[in-house]
């Protein structure tokens, strides 16, 4: 038995000096320790190297997914299993470097493939994680989002913030297949998942359409904003992004110097704060001139890219990524990364739990000193 010599009852005193760990002493903690978990306590002493790591200590790796892999499994998916039996009919990307059980792309991000064929709906349902879409085929499918309908086409960035409802339908005779994207691993680490069908509120299986086509872009994404009406929420009031507005903006801007690490790159924005689209996700479209080979840099923020046009790769922790219009892939926290094309111009889209690392003070980034990683 250790004795402590306490200066009162229910209190010790601290040793003086150096202590000599005794065999004795020793074997009392290791009781000490294995009996601890019996009251759900443990000794902080013995976890603090894991706990506070000099540098985050990154599970996820990087990793690209190749449309020509991934397209026919979602084309496939579409003869098993109709849109109304999946709810989403979403083939979602995992992270190697994760365990399957996040359905994380990237540290806080989700992002998978959804699919809607021919004359089918996704009926109406809302939740607390949300997201971003971005168009990779197809025409004249809708997304309704909070009464608002608006037809999507390759390239547009459309949002659909947190718990405001939503539906999806293809009134074309053409597959439309985008890229979804949510904060779903941040909202389940958070413990905040709320989800809702529309019909078990209501009855219906579809929300009613309530405001005019494009009434979003008209109120809100010309520079002008009605007097009389304030937007309420933290998420941009702008629906549809379109690819025909944004690409030539980044085209109109190619003779800039742009950014040493990311070329000329474009965020969407919510027009009332001139921050991100959306509270836990900053989205972008940015332009690889032909022959540009970006700086390396890293940052803590993590990123889910996808190929909207051209080809070329990008280094990613030391590995080479080669990438083709229609792939996706992934930059974790805190990984060196730079952008090259390969001939021609290259367009990415990307999105980012940038704003929550923002909010937090927790961004950090930094230059690679030697420009590039080889
Ligand atoms: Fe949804
Ligand atoms: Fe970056």
């Amino acid at each position: 038995m250790i004795t402590q010599s306490p200066a009162k009852e229910g209190a010790v005193a601290a040793p003086k000096g150096p202590r000599e760990v005794t065999a004795e002493l020793k074997a009392e903690r290791e009781k000490f320790y294995a009996d601890l978990p019996k009251y759900q306590l443990g000794a902080l002493w013995n976890v603090l190297d894991d706990a506070l790591t000099p540098e985050p200590r990154i599970r996820s790796v990087p990793y690209l997914w190749k449309w020509s892999e991934v397209r026919p499994r979602v084309m496939r998916a579409g003869e098993l299993v109709t849109a109304k039996e999946a709810e989403r009919r979403v083939l979602y990307f995992l992270n190697p470097g994760l365990p399957p059980e996040k359905i994380s792309a990237v540290g806080t991000l989700y992002a998978g493939i959804q699919l809607i064929l021919p004359g089918e709906i996704a009926r109406t349902h809302h939740h607390t994680p949300a997201a971003t879409r971005f168009i990779i085929e197809g025409e004249r499918a809708y997304t309704t989002v909070s009464g608002e309908r608006t037809l999507m086409k390759k390239g547009d960035y459309v949002t659909t913030p947190n718990w405001t409802w939503h539906d999806h339908g293809n009134e074309s005779d053409k597959p439309m297949l985008w890229l979804d994207g949510l904060d779903v691993p941040l909202v389940t680490e958070l413990d905040a998942v709320f989800f809702e069908l529309f019909v078990e509120r209501t009855g219906n299986e579809v929300q009613p359409v309530t405001k005019p086509m494009e009434d979003a872009s008209h109120r809100w994404a010309k520079n002008l904003r009605p007097t009389y009406q304030r937007h309420a929420g933290k998420f941009s009031p702008i629906l549809n992004y379109r690819w025909d507005d944004c690409r030539s903006a980044l085209q109109a801007l190619r003779d800039d110097t742009g950014s040493p690490f990311d070329g000329i790159v474009l965020e969407y924005i919510n027009p009332n704060t001139g921050g991100p689209s959306l509270p836990t996700m900053s989205a972008y479209l940015q332009l690889i001139r032909s022959s540009e080979h970006t700086k390396a840099h890293r940052h803590t923020a993590s990123t889910v890219y996808h190929v909207a046009e051209g080809r070329g790769y990008s280094v990613i922790g030391g590995k080479r990524f080669d990438w083709a219009e229609g792939d996706t892939f992934v930059v974790p926290s805190w990984s060196w990364h730079e952008h090259a094309s390969d001939g021609g111009e290259a367009v990415l889209f990307s999105f980012s739990d940038r704003p929550v690392l923002e909010a937090f003070d927790l961004i950090r980034e930094q230059p690679l000193e030697a420009g590039y990683q080889r």
